[in-house]
């Protein structure tokens, strides 16, 4: 049977519609840089990384109750931002890290992780996120994530955890720009960044060891320091063509288990919780700053802080039994130690705010998500992040 030529037209012109789809709204991939709260494995492929969620009871609510490198008894906040941008069904684009096969790079594995034409079918959720499920696999979405846990705003405080420093995360973006430019050109390239949310989710560390070991230094300033850092990073990313910046501001981290139980009578951290919302204010000026000057730049500050406050002043709002202590781990607070094999672990997970000494449970994670995701002014802004992947 010979094609008729109409048909060969249409099909052409079906072809060439469906390789410019990335051109129209909504976001093809998503980028993720920044700390423990993100990292889905980095920190397994860096030898002399000191934070790694490789052995149980980490991963215990996740697949196969598998540790999987986060820092969470299932999925963390990295796997969220997944969802939002791609539906209830997905999780976290797979560790840049993991492109590497025995030390060399895999073009191959980049190629698969930022599929432009995936058989799969998103779907993205309407209004809130549905109940994490037991059943199922992982389902990497398009995209990369590079968060190391440990990582700090200052490669100085990165350097503490032996974590991949957030400089470091920013060239990795670089050289996956340079080489997608170079395997599927520049054009498609260029789309792509622009299309995609990038988010970032760091500070908790530059806040914690201020707290912990660098109280004397002058506090105003050190936060300017950390907001021009911050302000230079972003601005290296835009000029590589970012567009969209998804930021996670620093919860109100100075009642964790791990700052409680640094403090005397086993009060919160004043000291964290002030620097925390002072670091804020001063990046979400520097936010409003970039939008306002540079062409087509635009963000969602997630106010984790509030809604943290919120979970500690209300718990019973979110269904929370017990806002102090780690569900596992040691000691006081269960918070001598971190989680390990030898742990005692919580039964009712799902009660509890704080899965590990600093980090929350992934019932918390979803709940602080959901704030930023869906929520209004107080929570996200000046758009929360539906609003943003749909841009
Ligand atoms: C991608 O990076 C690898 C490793 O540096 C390089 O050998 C390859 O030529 C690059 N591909 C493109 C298309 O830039
Ligand atoms: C951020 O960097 C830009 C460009 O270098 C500069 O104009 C701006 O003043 C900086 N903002 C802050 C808050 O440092
Ligand atoms: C710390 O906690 C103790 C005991 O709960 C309380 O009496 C004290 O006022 C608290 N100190 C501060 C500085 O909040
Ligand atoms: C708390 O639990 C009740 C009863 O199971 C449920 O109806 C409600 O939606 C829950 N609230 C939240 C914030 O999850």
């Amino acid at each position: 049977m010979t094609k008729s030529p109409m048909l060969t037209i249409t099909i052409v012109v079906i072809t060439v519609i469906c390789s410019l789809s990335l051109s129209n709204a909504g976001s093809p991939a998503v980028f993720i840089l920044g700390d423990s709260l993100l990292d889905v494995g980095t920190n397994n492929f860096i030898l002399k990384a000191i934070g790694k969620a490789k052995y149980p009871h980490y991963g215990i609510d996740f697949f196969n109750s598998t540790p999987s490198g986060r820092f969470s008894n299932g999925l963390n906040m990295a796997d969220f931002i997944a969802r939002v941008v791609f539906g209830n069904s997905v999780t976290s684009p797979p560790a840049y890290l993991s492109f590497f096969y025995g030390g060399v790079y895999s073009e191959k594995r980049l190629a698969n992780a930022i599929d432009f034409s995936p058989r799969r079918r998103w779907r993205r959720p309407t209004n809130r996120l549905q109940p994490v499920s037991l059943v199922g696999r992982e389902n990497p979405a398009i995209g990369a994530n590079f968060a190391s846990s440990g990582t700090a705003i200052l490669d100085i405080n990165s350097a503490v955890d032996q974590a991949l420093p957030l400089s470091e995360q920013v060239a990795q973006v670089m050289y996956i720009h340079g080489n997608l430019s170079g395997t599927i050109g520049s054009w498609k390239t260029q789309v792509l960044f622009a299309k995609s949310p990038f988010f970032f989710g760091v500070g908790n560390n530059d806040v914690h060891f201020f707290a912990l070991f660098r109280a004397k230094l002058n506090q105003e300033e050190y936060i300017d320091s950390l907001v021009q850092t911050y302000n230079y990073t972003l601005h290296t990313l835009y000029n590589l063509g970012v567009r969209k910046f998804g930021i996670i501001g620093v919860p109100y981290i100075g009642c964790s288990p791990l700052m409680r139980v640094t403090t005397l009578h086993g009060n919160c951290s004043d000291i964290a919780n002030a620097l925390a919302r002072q670091l804020n204010e001063g990046i979400e000026h520097m936010l409003q700053d970039m939008m306002a000057s540079l062409k087509g730049m635009i963000y969602s500050f997630g106010n984790t802080y509030d809604t943290l406050y919120d979970m500690y002043e209300t718990p019973e709002r979110f269904n929370l039994t017990n806002v102090r202590d780690a569900c596992c781990g040691l000691g006081r607070f269960n918070a001598f130690t971190n989680c390990h094999p030898l742990a005692v672990v919580c039964k009712n997970r799902d009660e509890y705010l704080y899965w590990d000494v600093s980090h929350p449970s992934q019932y918390a994670l979803q709940i602080l998500s959901e704030a930023m995701a869906f929520g209004g002014l107080r929570e996200a802004r000046p758009i929360n992040w539906a609003r943003l992947v749909s841009l």
